[in-house]
């Protein structure tokens, strides 16, 4: 039996900041034909906080430029558009993604490098299959578990009780949550997406990162999550119980024609990015 009814979590949803005025302004720039990069980069530097997250971003190893990137405007030329606009988001929600999640096990910062591995995962797994849209696939990557910020609290108070479910019942994670609180992290989060007014296939993937095969509108997208949160979980990235729980769906793999050789080189090609990430740079 649910604890705490829909009102209760539709309130939390609620509670939940609106996207900063920035990113919202970054995210119709990025779409205007007429914009610049100069005036993305103005709208950028305007807030010192972000330019700097944004900079640090661009200068990672994971983008692998030689030079370092000074500007904003210079790394929304070297980016691109469509690159600049996901990671900006990145950088504007990593406080809502740094928290610590206690009741999901989860400590201060481990829920935005699992977050963040799973965005460069899906990204990376998108290009190699030749999905157009590869930041599509990064931002459902990077908001898959939103959900838990909410439900956290929740979570406190029934926590132990969802991991005894999935032991004892030998179910994964989620189906542990549905029935102990009569909802999941996956359905929440997507109700968090699309109070963000984030695309239609985004909310999907979210709403369907453990259950692939129910996505309708963009099965591949979810399916790139589904297999980088797969993986980020069996690398140990910023993973609290639920990672022991987590039914890898063969559909999935099937859908990306990806063999155990394909994931091991994905995990290799990544391990870089997740060192630099784990030492907080
Ligand atoms: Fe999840
Ligand atoms: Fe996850």
């Amino acid at each position: 039996m649910a604890k705490f009814s829909i009102e209760d979590i539709i309130a939390a949803v609620n509670d939940l900041p609106a996207l900063p005025q920035v990113v919202l302004k970054i995210m119709d720039l990025t779409q205007d034909p007429r914009a610049t990069a100069q005036d993305i980069g103005n709208v950028i530097s305007h807030d010192q906080g972000l330019t700097a997250r944004v900079l640090r971003m661009a200068n990672s190893a994971y983008y692998g430029y030689s030079r370092k990137v000074a500007t904003a405007t210079e790394a929304t030329v070297l980016l691109g558009f469509s690159t600049i606009r996901s990671v900006v988001l990145a950088a504007s929600i990593n406080d809502i993604l740094n928290r610590e999640l206690s009741g999901y096990a989860l400590g201060p910062g481990d829920l935005w490098k699992h977050s963040f591995g799973t965005a460069m995962a899906s990204r990376h797994i998108a290009k190699r299959c030749k999905f157009k849209a590869i930041e599509v696939a990064y931002t459902a990557g990077l908001l898959h578990d939103i959900g838990k910020v909410i439900l956290n609290n929740f979570m406190k108070q029934t926590y132990h009780e969802v991991v005894a479910e999935a032991t004892t019942e030998q179910i994964s994670f989620l189906e542990a949550e549905n029935r102990v609180l009569g909802f999941n992290h996956a359905v929440i989060g997507s109700r968090v997406a699309r109070k963000w007014q984030l695309p239609v296939d985004i909310v999907e993937a979210i709403a369907f990162h453990h259950n692939p095969g129910e996505a309708e509108k963009n099965p591949l997208l979810t399916a790139f999550v589904h297999i980088s949160d797969a993986l980020c979980s069996s690398m140990g990235l910023g993973v609290g119980a639920d990672g022991m729980f987590y039914p890898v769906s063969r559909n999935a793999l099937e859908l990306l024609a990806l063999g155990g050789k394909d994931i091991e080189d994905i995990a290799d090609e990544l391990s870089d990015a997740i060192i630099e990430l784990q030492q907080g740079n």
